[in-house]
């Protein structure tokens, strides 16, 4: 297999352009200090996920709110060249998403987002992009577009018979409707533990398998790799080869994009965990969240298995 070609899946979520500062150390409260280096460039978790499954080869279909700004204008210009169907790409009344995102020496990030024009979506929206969609077998979802959106997308795409995957990131309750229509739920730790009912990490096998008595989850555990809760309720861990990161910006981003897109091929659950987790582990070792995804000639399909 040299790519996902003849693969659609749909993606409903934001859209950000992300402004970076990259500094040793972080300034504390009240205090000034010189960053390293600064880049601009293409970011929202939903644009995220949606760029790496397009970077296999899948056709992907991005819903979304953009603003009638210059940030818009080359957000919509990048689905492009990304070959993406962006006839789902709203032209909203308010500004485009924007990130603020530090980086540290370690690569360790913290991100602030004013979501503008992803909170400018509606439910009605939701219904009228998800119910034109054709041949699409997933569909994804985060927490960066209002909720209410969230869940009139995943009623529309349960009655077209489309798998739904929720990453609950950042992490806002989810209200037991939206649970109830969502197939996939992948958490990283810091959104686990919010979720769990007694704010519990996934620091074992039978927390991680008690989250949801209903539907399928996988924990994802940065350097760890990740653990997928199996059909009859056992945890199965899957590991990441050791790097050293340079910026983990998108990196969840990155494995829910390819685990999407493999799993919407028809590969095997499991090797499309093991797909997403070698082309995240591949975007730590560069810098940003789009602009660090694996090319498809650095990607490795012979880990995809139908
Ligand atoms: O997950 C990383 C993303 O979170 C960044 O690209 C930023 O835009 C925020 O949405």
């Amino acid at each position: 297999m040299k790519d996902l070609a003849g693969t659609n899946i749909a993606v409903i979520g934001s859209t950000m352009m992300d402004l970076t500062v990259y500094a040793d150390i972080l300034p504390a409260a009240g205090e000034t200090r010189f960053g390293d280096s600064f880049t601009t460039g293409f970011g929202g978790k939903g644009a995220n996920q949606a760029v790496m499954a397009a970077r296999t080869g899948a056709k992907v279909t991005m819903i979304t709110g953009i603003g009638r700004d210059g940030f818009g204008d080359e957000s919509l210009q990048n689905f492009k060249d990304c070959q993406m169907d962006t006839t789902s790409v709203l032209r909203l009344e308010t500004h485009t998403g924007v990130a603020h995102i530090w980086v540290d020496g370690q690569g360790q990030n913290r991100i602030s987002i004013v979501p503008g024009a992803n909170f400018a979506l509606t439910p009605q929206d939701a219904i009228d992009e998800v119910g034109k969609l054709k041949n699409v077998s997933v569909l994804i979802a985060q927490c960066e577009i209002p909720q209410e959106v969230t869940l009139a997308a995943f009623r529309t795409a349960q009655e077209l018979g489309i798998t739904t995957i929720l990453n609950p990131a950042p992490y806002q309750p989810l209200t037991d409707d939206l649970l109830e229509l969502t197939d996939w739920l992948i958490p990283n730790e810091i959104e686990f533990a919010e979720l769990d009912h007694s704010h519990r990490a996934p620091d074992s096998d039978e927390i991680i398998a008690s989250l949801r008595a209903k539907g399928r989850t996988i924990v994802t555990l940065g350097g760890e790799g990740a653990a997928l809760v199996t059909l009859d309720g056992k945890v199965k861990r899957f590991s990441a080869k050791k790097v050293s990161a340079v910026d983990t910006t998108g990196a969840g981003d990155c494995f829910i994009g390819a685990f999407a897109a493999a799993l919407a091929s028809g590969a095997s659950e499991d090797s499309a965990v093991q797909f997403g987790i070698d082309c995240a582990t591949k975007s730590v070792m560069r810098k940003g969240a789009q602009s660090s995804y694996p090319n498809l000639n650095e990607m490795d399909f012979s880990l995809i298995v139908k």
